[in-house]
């Protein structure tokens, strides 16, 4: 519980809430059942229990090396959509969607987020977007909608705590989860300070990317002597989740970019099940998403696996790094 609410809100108090946003009832069972698909998901990290859990078998329908833990997270994940009022379950582990029934919504779900981090201990998570279905079952037209029809998106979190981090447009709020009584709690609602000096990115990429990227992080390392007159900190987990919970916490950015490698010709991220419940989340707690170009809520999505470049987090140095993106960057000179 928030300790300067007086009363806790449970996530079913919440999406209560919600009732009458579009899809409100459909919603509130959704989020749900998906509570407690990471609840079961969370334990299985928790306890080590699926034997070979880290092991590499295969590389998934994304491309993405699948682990068995990859595995027995999808197949939690599509059972709660099937028990949920969910028709078209859309996961990077899986090269097509799933028909799963009867119901008016869709999900695009990366059901186990950064695994190749599992057996080093650090947060993991699953990250999902949920849309309105509109009555069709062609899955292409549904996954094509604008991200800023997402009914609700975010993120749950392994890690010390299982959170839920998620926006259904009415803000972004973490809820954590209580053992004690196997529900989950509000904690928070998210507010990004809309300045920030923490950078979050893989260096080792650096020498592929486009100039105009490489200018803007040039400038970051100048610190004080540089452009920007003022020293950054860079902080990269390398898992999306947990780079993701210290932006909506402390505030920073998370950059990858697109660059000049094959495969990396849209940056790494999927758009559907990573980027844009991610954005959702980012914008509603006051910050800002990007292709670097353009906001990224406004990009078209594409199909279900398509990679998009991503840079989010506070909101001023966002319209910087877009300043450069789009070649004003000498602005700051
Ligand atoms: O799902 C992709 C992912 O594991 C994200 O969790 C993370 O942000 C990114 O890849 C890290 O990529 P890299 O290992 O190239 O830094
Ligand atoms: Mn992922």
């Amino acid at each position: 519980m928030n300790p300067n609410e007086d009363v806790m809100l449970t996530l079913e108090d919440f999406l209560d809430t919600l009732a009458s946003r579009p899809a409100g009832d459909d919603v509130k069972a959704s989020m749900l059942a998906l509570a407690d698909a990471s609840k079961t998901l969370h334990g299985a990290i928790r306890s080590g229990s699926i034997p070979g859990a880290a092991q590499v078998s295969s590389a998934n329908a994304s491309g993405e090396m699948q682990k068995p833990l990859d595995v027995f997270a999808d197949e939690t994940f599509l059972a709660a959509a099937k028990a949920a009022p969910i028709a078209i379950y859309g996961s990077e582990e899986q090269e097509q969607p799933i028909m799963t029934g009867a119901g008016s919504l869709a999900i695009a779900i990366d059901p186990l987020d950064g695994s190749s981090n599992i057996e080093t201990n650090i947060a993991v998570g699953t990250i999902f977007s949920i849309l309105a279905t509109g009555g069709t079952e062609d899955a292409g037209a549904v996954f094509t909608q604008p991200a800023t029809a997402q009914l609700a998106a975010g993120f749950f979190m392994y890690g010390a705590q299982l959170l839920l981090v998620f926006s259904a447009g009415t803000g972004t709020h973490t809820f954590a989860h209580n053992p004690d009584t196997g529900g989950f709690e509000h904690v928070a609602r998210c507010e990004i300070p809309p300045q920030s000096r923490e950078y979050a990115l893989n260096s080792s990429n650096r020498r592929h990317w486009h100039q105009p990227m490489q200018d803007y992080v040039a400038d970051l390392e100048r610190g004080a002597e540089g452009p920007r007159r003022q020293d950054f900190g860079m902080r990269y987990v390398g898992s999306l989740v947990a780079d993701c919970y210290r932006i909506l916490q402390r505030g920073g950015v998370f950059i990858y970019p697109s660059d000049r490698r094959k495969g990396y010709e849209s940056g790494r991220l999927r758009q559907l099940y990573e980027a844009n419940p991610i954005g959702l989340c980012i914008e509603q707690a006051g910050g800002a998403a990007t292709d670097t170009k353009t906001r990224l809520l406004d990009l078209p999505s594409t199909t279900l696996h398509a990679k998009v470049p991503l840079a989010f987090g506070s909101r001023d140095e966002i319209a910087v790094l877009q300043s450069y993106a789009n070649g004003g960057a000498k602005v700051l000179q």
